[in-house]
């Protein structure tokens, strides 16, 4: 119960935004809703338009598909930023290049 009412702050590299983001909500939905405009398509761990430089801090992954992110990208630092659910303050830089 502690663990849901915790909060976290999250700085996006990409946007020099930090915002704060509940222990049990995604990167990507606390992002959304402080009005980051973070790259994402699926939200369910599908697509990897969300996959993200993961620089400091700890993340708890929710389920998602290999093909979206892969055990080698994991060890490299890389996240998904709709499935990772903040477990310390984090820094974090999106990957996806925006067209514009
Ligand atoms: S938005 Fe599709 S994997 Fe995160």
């Amino acid at each position: 119960m502690a663990l849901a009412t915790k909060t976290f702050q999250v700085t996006i590299r990409n946007s020099g935004q930090t915002i704060t983001c509940a222990a049990d909500r995604t990167i990507l939905q606390a992002a959304v809703a402080a009005g980051v405009d973070y790259p994402y398509v699926c939200a369910t761990g599908n697509c990897a338009t969300c996959i993200s430089k993961l620089e400091e801090g700890k993340v708890s992954l929710l389920p998602h598909s290999d093909a979206a992110l892969g055990q080698a990208q994991l060890k490299s630092g890389l996240t998904l930023a709709c499935r990772a659910r903040p477990r310390s303050d984090v820094t974090i830089n999106w990957l996806a290049r925006r067209a514009s």
